[in-house]
């Protein structure tokens, strides 16, 4: 049983009493039913809001037990059931709802799609319309350039500086600016992070022999532009069946995998990782869209995949989670 004496309790899902005896939640490994506790779930919930520390809500609730009932063992329980979570660690049950396979996922015909990206977005009142030109800029070739790449040249595969470019992009770190701290001087990097705390880790899995990088998986490392041939190399072979979105790896040059350390953003913004994460990662795959749009490099952002199918077939660090992926190579002239 894990400690959580400290925690800070906070109910991960929703549910609702059945009936007079049985409190049904849904949580992500599907609905948990709860026999013969309703008083006791409904006078617990509302102090689990993330704001008051399991001994606190203990002491709280201690009138209202009846002899012989164990609160401490039923909240461990519930924390085991994925019902409630410490706010620290509640990025953990969000990232299970959003991990694939999706649990909650609706298979719509492009006829639906195209119909739902004709759909208005929801409008606002306004009262005036003032027109724009967009001036000219030294990104706007770039930004108007930018698209995903899902078929790549039969020959050729890009080189270690194309993909260095690329990565540092990415995630790399700056080379003239640091950030004065009251504590010191800290790296910045070319995305933004939250609280700087940059809790993203970037693998190139390269797919290619090439003179100087051979076929296996990296470890970048933003500040000292290496990557890093991880010492346990897991098996290539059948990266394509863990993807969805894009039908063949065979000519694609590699892939960028972003992972993250989700809890060392847990530390200071609690429930606000999970979101964080997910934004700290789309900073990083924009960045790599733009270089790819300036060098003429195929690319695509991939979020339809194993999570976790990956993440053991490559051995990949165990602390770290796939966020999500991009898959490059040399683009295919039309
Ligand atoms: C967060 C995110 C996740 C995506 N995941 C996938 C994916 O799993 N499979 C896929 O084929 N494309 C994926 N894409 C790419 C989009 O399909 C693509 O950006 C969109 O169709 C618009 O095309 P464009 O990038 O060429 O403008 C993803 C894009 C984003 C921003």
């Amino acid at each position: 049983m894990m400690n959580i004496d400290n925690s800070y309790l906070y109910l991960t899902c929703g549910g609702y009493p059945k009936d007079n005896e049985t409190w049904v939640f849904f949580t992500s490994v599907g609905e948990v039913e709860i026999k013969n506790a309703n008083s006791l779930i409904t006078r617990l919930l509302p102090l689990c809001n993330g704001n008051k520390q399991k001994r606190e809500i203990i002491k709280r609730m201690e009138h209202y037990l009846e002899e012989g009932t164990d609160l401490d063992a039923f909240i461990a329980d519930l924390f085991d059931m994925g019902i409630l979570s410490d706010k620290f660690s509640v990025y953990k049950a969000w990232k299970s709802y959003g991990e694939n396979p999706m649990i909650f996922f609706e298979e719509i015909s492009s006829q639906q799609a195209c119909r739902l990206i004709k759909k208005e977005l929801p409008r606002d009142e306004t009262i005036e319309k003032i027109k724009t030109n967009t001036p000219d800029f030294y990104m706007k070739g770039i930004l108007n350039k930018r698209c995903s790449t899902r078929e790549f040249a039969q020959e050729g595969v890009l080189k270690i500086e194309d993909i260095a470019g690329l990565f540092w992009s990415a995630y790399g770190v700056q080379e003239e600016r640091e950030k004065i701290w009251r504590y010191g001087k800290e790296k910045t990097y070319t995305v933004p992070s939250g609280g700087g705390l940059y809790p993203l880790v970037l693998y190139l899995i390269e797919l290619k022999d090439t003179q100087e990088l051979t076929r296996g998986v990296y470890r970048w490392n933003g500040q000292a532009l290496s990557f890093e041939k991880l010492k346990k190399q897991g098996c290539l072979d059948n990266l394509e069946s863990m993807v969805t979105g894009i039908d063949s790896l065979e000519k694609a040059t590699g892939i960028i995998v972003v992972a993250a350390d989700y809890g060392r953003s847990a530390v200071k913004y609690s429930n606000k990782a999970y979101p964080l994460i997910l934004l700290e990662a789309g900073h990083a795959m924009q960045n790599a869209y733009l270089y790819c749009a300036e060098k003429n490099i195929g690319f695509v952002e991939l979020s339809g995949f194993e999570q976790k199918d990956l993440s053991d077939t490559l051995k990949l660090n165990k602390k770290l989670d796939p966020v999500v992926l991009g898959v490059f190579g040399v683009k295919k002239e039309d």
